[in-house]
């Protein structure tokens, strides 16, 4: 690399830090396969976030299977910029959302890209995009370890940490440990795996059915020593909520999935923002 691109590099990254400075914390979420549930927790998650009061925004980095647009109810809302130099993010449930599905001409265009204009289109959606203040930047990926989560671990540097979503199969031992040790070798903190998908309640006679095992997620969770954030039973619902665009947390709040969404939320937070700080003897700060 030449000395001069060199420097570019840096101008870039520079701008880049000031454009995302005023975001608090920064999430990325994986998965070693695909349909696991990654956009699924994503939206629940920022949903649940925003419930609270935080600002959220979700970046989709599923350059080719981009699901959030659609989850969030934005499917077909085109992007406008609110200039050559900047993109605002669209807004859906109080939540910012910005997807490459907003940009492609209709549903079916296939993005053929190679990684470096993937990096490119990534490096852009955090640099020229008007996110503001923030609290939480929630970051989709597609399934693997491929060139989206790389670009973005390496262009936030100070990422705060990476969840692993996973099924209760034995294999979610194998399916999470590419994506554990490809945090660890980008030195982003592991907050810890979701089981997803992970038991089902017969809604006609209430037994339990587990259609894919139970308990893969907890036990890769142990065995890498990473902490295990909860379980997320099937519902039939949350696929309806995802296809209608509406967060399934926010329209079925009372059902044990969604409150497994919270539970998981809570012991993500407690990870992130770390346990209140006592000031005085009794008090939390
Ligand atoms: N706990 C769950 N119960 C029922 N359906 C689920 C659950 N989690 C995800 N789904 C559904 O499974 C499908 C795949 O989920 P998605 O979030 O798109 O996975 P990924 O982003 O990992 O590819 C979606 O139709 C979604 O609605
Ligand atoms: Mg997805």
């Amino acid at each position: 690399m030449g000395k001069s691109e060199q420097a570019n590099q840096q101008t870039d990254q520079q701008a880049l830090d000031e454009n995302i400075k005023n975001i608090r914390y920064k999430l990325v979420i994986l998965s070693g396969k695909g349909g696991v549930g990654k956009s699924t927790v994503v939206v629940n998650l920022a949903t649940s976030l925003a419930r609270q009061g935080k600002s959220v925004g979700i970046l989709d980095t599923d350059l080719h299977g981009p699901n959030i647009a659609k989850m969030m109810g934005l499917e077909g809302t085109a992007m406008t910029a609110s200039s050559a130099e900047e993109i605002v993010p669209l807004e859906s449930h109080g939540i910012k959302v910005l997807s490459m599905a907003s940009f492609l001409p209709d549903a079916d265009s296939p993005v053929v890209w190679r990684g470096p204009l993937k990096m490119k289109a990534i490096r852009q959606f955090l640099a020229e995009t008007r996110w503001g203040t923030l609290d939480y930047l929630l970051v989709d990926s597609p399934p693997g370890t491929g060139d989206e989560p790389l670009s973005v671990c390496q262009l936030i540097p100070d990422m705060d940490g990476v969840i692993v979503v996973t099924t209760p199969q034995d294999v979610a031992l194998l399916d999470s440990r590419k994506s554990v040790n490809f945090a660890r070798l980008l030195k982003v903190p592991v907050l810890g795996i979701v089981e997803n998908m992970s038991g089902f309640t017969c809604p006609h006679c209430g037994k339990q059915i587990d259609l894919f095992k139970r308990g893969g997620g907890e036990r890769a969770a142990k065995e890498l020593n990473v902490p295990f954030l909860g379980r997320v039973p099937i519902d039939p619902r949350m696929v309806t909520s995802g296809d209608d665009g509406r967060p399934f947390v926010s329209d079925h709040g009372e059902t044990e999935a969604a409150r497994a969404m919270e539970g998981i939320l809570s012991n993500i937070l407690r990870n992130v923002e770390g346990a209140p700080v006592p000031t005085k003897e009794g008090e939390t700060a």
